[in-house]
């Protein structure tokens, strides 16, 4: 088959999603595949992980349903893949060579891959398709890190982040969520590093340098993961522990005691827990989340190693994925919210239980006060919390709408129909959504019938039509409050002004929340000389608390304090978290004369990211008249 004609197919595709009058909240406008006539059930990989090349190598078996019995030709999402042969299963049960082509690469997209289903091919809906293919090398989902990018220093370590659409730059696949498979996989690996994926793996397997692993439970392309490296396995509980290099596995181990009791409590609250174990792998500093749902597996950030459990809510989070995202799934990235904010409103729940209605408190309020920067700067069109997006990078989507205010308007249902009728309401609507995907519509409806008219008058359907398409808040939304932190607003202040020195304020006490109110509440005129104090009597430079030194050094940028700037750019030097070092560099490059030396300091830095947060902090170095 010629390119010529595939390159028109792929182009028709393009064109009839960019064309339509009406948005289609079903249509997953970031991804090529015809899924509508072709639907895959699960995955076999076998796949070579080769760290001098920098690539992985072998074969995906597709197991595909053919749902248009007219389709003749199936369409796949892949980024920068080569491949080298497919093979579909004929009649006779033989595999035969299949034509296909590349369409037309899209940047964001990538390139659909169009395959030819023989004249032969299997009459049955069901078929197997068999896909030989490497990596490229600029694979976006994955993270090839040298030995010296890791804890240990010996071993190089792969990682893979898959969420939002990088699963096709390392599998070919229908990579939508709105697609769930389960998969098997064979890894290759240098014999003395160990592999671990989103699926079930054997804290006791051997290191064999060959690893197999199942994930008997249908699942999102953007939740297949992979890691390998020196990795070790500590049990925290019975169905929980922690993998990560040795150098970390203790620190890691104290950090993430509670994460049992965390599963416990979550599946009280929220229904069984349906993964078997859940365990947690810590991964060198250049992750560029705080964490990552995979499935029985969470990747997480080393940034959370506090010592003091400080940073467990994230771990609460992702945790609570494993039912808002994972079990019940946003149908397209335009409806993340489902995903984000039903997570983040869980993620509450929990730390309420195994921590204090305050410490929530104090959560909900820095969530608020971000939230609310943000719909200060964002267009409105985007502050929707369904709005309609057919095209852009879904990984940019990520903002605190979703988070922030996808969890309040979760608490305002909560709030008028009481906390009991609505956890009756959630944990049904996780029943009865188990291994599907929704759309921002479906869950309306489902809202709707289930809650709004069982308890008529509390809220119509056209207040939540609000939440989900409007910009902004809606008039009666709820807006946290924290008396803790309203004392460490009023600290700030008086400090401020001379009224209270630094040792009368009682910082000891404060939770790390607090101590970032009290940096954010500080009053712009400060000198050098008193924010010298303040960092002195505090430790804010050497805090131990990767959220507290975030806060700090954007105060420190945003007030060129340069008194603290070396050990500002330590702090951009020990995280890789996007969230911990691009907005320092912003606010270094937004200051009005430090623009230059955030560049200097990210050309120094930059060998240590991961691509995403590279793109990221490029972004916010750009020249103002970009
Ligand atoms: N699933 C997200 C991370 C993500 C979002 C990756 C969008 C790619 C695209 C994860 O659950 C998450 O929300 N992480 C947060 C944790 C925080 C909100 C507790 C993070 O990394 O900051
Ligand atoms: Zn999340």
């Amino acid at each position: 088959m010629r390119r010529a004609t595939l390159s028109l197919t792929a182009f028709t595709i393009l064109i009839s999603a960019c064309s339509q009058d009406t948005y289609d909240p079903s249509h997953d406008y970031f991804s090529f595949a015809n899924t509508d006539q072709f639907v895959t059930r699960h995955i076999d990989l076998d796949l070579t992980v080769d760290f001098s090349a920098e690539q992985l190598h072998g074969n995906a078996i597709l197991h595909m349903d053919r749902i248009d019995p007219s389709a003749t030709e199936v369409i796949l999402d892949t980024r920068g893949l080569h491949i080298s042969g497919i093979h579909v299963a004929v009649a006779d049960g033989s595999m035969v060579p299949a034509e296909f082509g590349l369409g037309e690469d899209d940047a964001i997209e990538g390139t659909p891959l169009i395959i030819s289903l023989p004249a032969d091919f299997s009459p049955g809906s069901e078929f197997r398709m068999k896909i030989d293919y490497r990596t490229g090398p600029d694979a976006s989902a994955l993270q090839w890190l040298p030995p010296e990018l890791t804890a240990g220093g010996k071993h190089p370590f792969i990682f893979t982040q898959s969420q939002a659409i990088h699963a096709r730059s390392w599998i070919p696949l229908q990579d939508t969520p709105a697609v769930r498979i389960t998969y098997s996989a064979i890894i290759h690996t240098p014999r003395e590093l160990l592999a671990v994926m989103s699926a079930n793996n054997d804290p006791l397997t051997p290191r064999t340098g060959e690893y197999h692993f199942d994930m008997p439970q249908p699942i999102p392309s953007y939740l297949v993961a992979l890691a390998v490296g020196n990795i070790f396995f500590v049990p925290l509980g019975d169905q929980t522990g922690v993998y990560t290099e040795p150098e970390v596995l203790d620190a890691a181990a104290f950090e993430f005691s509670g994460t049992q009791d965390m599963l416990d409590i979550a599946s009280e609250l929220f229904g069984d827990y349906q993964w078997g174990r859940y365990d947690l792998l810590v991964l060198p500093p250049s992750f560029p989340y705080g964490g990552m749902e995979n499935p029985r597996l969470s990747f997480i950030t080393p940034s959370l190693l506090a010592g003091d459990h400080s940073l467990v809510s994230v771990i609460a989070h992702e945790l609570a994925h494993s039912w808002s995202g994972n079990l019940v799934t946003n149908a397209t990235w335009r409806d993340q919210w489902l995903n984000e904010g039903t997570t983040s409103y869980l993620e509450s729940r929990l730390m309420e239980v195994l921590y204090s209605k305050d410490r929530v408190d104090e959560e909900r309020v820095l969530g608020y006060e971000e939230l609310m920067l943000n719909i200060e700067t964002i267009d409105p069109v985007w502050q929707a919390l369904a709005p309609q997006l057919d095209s852009g990078d879904p990984d940019s989507f990520q903002g605190t709408i979703h988070y922030h205010k996808g969890q309040l308007l979760l608490e305002y249902l909560e709030h008028a129909f009481g906390r009991e009728s609505f956890d009756k309401f959630i944990g049904a609507y996780f029943e009865d959504f188990a291994f599907a995907t929704i759309t921002s519509e479906k869950f309306l409806d489902y809202l709707d019938e289930n809650l709004l008219q069982v308890h008529q008058g509390k809220v119509s359907r056209s207040q939540v039509e609000t939440w989900l398409y409007e910009p902004g808040l809606p008039s009666d939304a709820p807006v946290p409050t924290s008396a803790t932190l309203e004392q460490a607003a009023a600290m700030a202040l008086a400090w401020s002004q001379g009224e209270l020195v630094l040792n009368e304020i009682p910082t000891g006490s404060w939770s790390p929340q607090a101590m970032r109110h009290f940096i954010n509440s500080l009053p712009a005129e400060l000198s050098d000389d008193e924010l010298g104090q303040l960092d002195q009597a505090l430790g804010l430079s050497v805090a131990g608390n990767a959220e507290i030194g975030r806060t700090w050094f954007i105060q420190v940028a945003k007030r060129q304090y340069q008194a603290a700037y070396e050990n500002l750019e330590k702090h951009l030097n020990r995280y890789g978290r996007t969230r911990l070092v691009a907005p320092v560099y912003r606010a270094l490059a937004e200051n009005g004369s430090d623009l230059e030396l955030a560049r200097e300091m990210f050309a120094r830095a930059r060998g240590k990211y991961h691509p995403l947060t590279i793109a990221s902090i490029s972004r916010a170095l750009q020249p103002a008249s970009d």
